[in-house]
């Protein structure tokens, strides 16, 4: 089973909506999701339990845990594909990832580059963990993606988080790929896949994690 973790040191980037969606399109596409929510709230979880996708029928699971940490076991584990984790921003899965204790991982991190505040500290603090792999033998599996959470121009939006990242020489960790503004089509707010050009971006986005689609 590989574990997709969706996590960002910073709130309302896009965390739950990322994970959320992935999870959906995953199983759309006949792979076997573990969907594992860890987030206050349980919003992916809920929002998932309103889909066919993950009936009881299904060969697809939702896992609840608000948790502050990501568990070390997952029952039933080799029944499924895919894990898909959403977390929240306290979590420290990044540091757990790259000091080695779970190497083969991948994080996805939302970024919203017009939260300003956000813009300047993320990269910061993300900076901390790429120095502490340095000191460590593990590799590195972590995607920051733009993520256009409150719309903009999507270019814009990327160039300004590729020169803040720049900044903290961890520019190479970002994604090509930007998550656009997707309209909500459904009665489920959070799923975005109705709109065509968020599903190709984030389609895309798997596949450059050597996600099969
Ligand atoms: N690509 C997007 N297109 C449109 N709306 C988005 C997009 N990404 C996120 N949003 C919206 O931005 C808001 C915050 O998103 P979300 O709840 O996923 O963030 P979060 O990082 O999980 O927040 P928290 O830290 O509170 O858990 C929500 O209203 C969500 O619908
Ligand atoms: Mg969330």
């Amino acid at each position: 089973m590989i574990k997709l973790v969706v996590n960002t040191p910073k709130g309302g980037v896009g965390k739950t909506t990322t994970a959320t969606n992935i999870a959906l399109l995953l199983a759309q596409q006949g792979y076997r999701v573990m969907a594992v929510d860890l987030a206050a709230g349980l919003l992916m979880s809920q929002t998932l339990a309103s889909c066919p996708e993950f009936s009881a029928e299904s060969s697809n699971t939702i896992v609840q845990n608000e948790a502050q940490s990501i568990p070390d076991n997952f029952p039933g584990a080799s029944s499924f594909d895919y894990a898909v984790l959403d977390t929240d921003d306290t979590f420290t899965v990044a540091e757990d990832l790259l000091l080695g204790t779970r190497p083969s991982w991948k994080v996805i991190s939302p970024v919203n580059p017009n939260d300003a505040v956000g813009l300047s500290r993320i990269p910061r603090e993300i900076r901390a963990v790429v120095l502490a792999t340095l000191l460590t033998p593990s590799e590195l599996s972590l995607s920051i993606v733009t993520n256009m959470a409150y719309g903009g121009d999507s270019e814009n939006g990327y160039n300004q988080l590729h020169q803040q990242l720049s900044d903290n020489s961890i520019a190479s960790l970002l994604s090509s790929i930007v998550l656009p503004h997707g309209n909500v089509l459904s009665e489920t707010p959070l799923i975005l896949l109705g709109d065509r050009d968020y599903a190709e971006s984030l389609s895309e986005l798997l596949r450059s994690m050597g996600v099969r689609l």
